[in-house]
């Protein structure tokens, strides 16, 4: 995972970077170490930073960050990335958390004024004041408390972390989806020359898939993207509850992804654990010597908290080993096949798409981290999570939300 510690100068960035890095056991990298020499001395002469100047100086950062990801390495990076546009330039396509470290104009400008050595001169606080703006989805620590008491709150909100987006209703959600999922594809295939894109099955993903292959048919690289699911129903692949005659019928069809490009779980073997033995041997194929990463899982929650077929108090959430098994579950077909939890929990991206009234019960619990539901594991196991919600499945979260900032007192106003 990829922290970037951010905020104007004075708000901490150094210092609580380097300690949350130590707690987390890994580097920690001082973005400011890695502005060009002309940046420093603009600076060190009270000149403001333009967006141009500022341009090497991110591409320097964001190099360092890829590097980290590709190594599998966490990594704390310390940047001001004060404006939207320079922290979609830093995290585009990268399982990044961004944590904000807010402070009072006069708090800051106090603790500035006490710095000897620094090259920033505290009048270029208002400069950066002016630049800032205040991200949508950073978490958000006040910088008044002792440096430890602000880490403490950090390891615990990353640990709760639960990125929560909440949409009008299905339609909206799925065009926002569709747009941030061609984003996200798209920036894979720069950075690593292919997408490993995970689809889930059920009613959901539909609206998004459609949109997909027809607004983004021609914006996405998708002779570059490979098509992986996250479970199948045990049927044919033309049977109507098939998750792969649905992903056909609704995005692939559409787009010009190769059909080698195109990896269904089979399910045509006479022995569904024969099958799942296969496909397995496909994903271990793909990916070589490498561990198993997928760049984007966009996964489904049943009512009952189950996620691709992995249901509640199923014996196969304690698998480990094994990365595709077959299952036989309460459910509709019965015979179904599931990637396991070593796998769902494998991609930098990973995104659950819930919607309607019957989910609010399940999306409350696993607010509340009731691990028997396995969409809870994997929300918990998964690097970067976004939950995608309609306003139905959303109620109750928001009543939850409302009540445990009201507890927070003040540090919620
Ligand atoms: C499946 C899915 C499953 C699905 C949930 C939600 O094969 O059914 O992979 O995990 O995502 O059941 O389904 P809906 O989107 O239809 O509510």
């Amino acid at each position: 995972m990829i922290i970037v510690v951010m905020g104007v100068a004075g708000s901490g960035k150094t210092t609580i970077g380097t300690m949350l890095a130590s707690a987390l056991g890994c580097r920690y990298l001082e973005g400011d170490s890695l502005h060009p020499a002309a940046n420093v001395a603009a600076m060190a002469r009270g000149i403001p930073l333009t967006d141009a100047d500022r341009a090497p100086w991110l591409a320097a950062i964001r190099e360092q960050m890829v590097s980290a990801v590709e190594d599998g390495r966490d990594l704390v990076v310390g940047c001001s990335a004060l404006k939207q546009v320079y922290r979609d330039t830093l995290s585009t396509g990268l399982p990044a958390v961004f944590i904000y470290l807010r402070g009072s104009p006069e708090l800051i400008r106090s603790r500035l004024l006490e710095r000897e050595d620094h090259f920033f001169e505290a009048d270029m606080l208002d400069s950066q004041l002016d630049d800032l703006e205040e991200p949508r989805d950073a978490l958000v620590v006040d910088v008044s408390p002792p440096p430890a008491v602000i880490v403490d709150l950090i390891l615990k909100q990353l640990e709760a972390r639960m990125d929560i987006r909440e949409f009008t209703d299905i339609d909206e959600l799925s065009e926002r989806a569709a747009e941030t999922a061609a984003t996200v594809i798209t920036a894979a295939v720069e950075l690593r020359g292919r997408c490993a894109l995970m689809l889930s099955g059920g009613s959901t993903p539909r609206g998004m898939h459609e949109i997909l292959g027809s607004r983004f048919r021609d914006a996405v690289p998708w002779p570059s993207v490979h098509v992986f699911w996250s479970d199948e129903r045990y049927v044919p692949h033309d049977d109507p509850r098939s998750n792969y005659r649905m992903a056909r019928e609704t995005l692939l069809d559409h787009v010009p992804c190769p059909a080698s490009n195109i990896h269904p779980m089979p399910t045509s073997f006479d022995d569904p654990a024969e099958a799942a033995r296969a496909h397995e041997a496909t994903i271990r194929e793909f990916f070589g010597d490498a561990s198993p990463r997928f760049d984007l899982a966009v996964l489904g929650m049943g009512a009952d908290g189950h996620t691709a077929s992995l249901f509640p108090d199923a014996a196969e959430l304690e698998e480990r080993e094994r990365w595709v098994l077959s299952v036989t579950a309460d459910a509709e077909p019965p015979t179904r096949l599931t990637l396991t939890l070593p796998l769902l929990t494998s991609s930098d991206v990973t995104w659950f798409l819930v919607t309607g009234s019957e989910k609010a019960a399940p999306m409350a619990r696993v607010l509340a981290g009731d691990a028997s539901l396995p969409a809870t594991l994997v929300q918990r196991g998964a690097g970067r999570v976004v939950w995608w919600l309609d306003r139905e499945a959303a109620a109750q979260v928001d009543s939850m939300s409302a009540s445990s900032s009201a507890k927070g007192g003040d540090a919620a106003d």
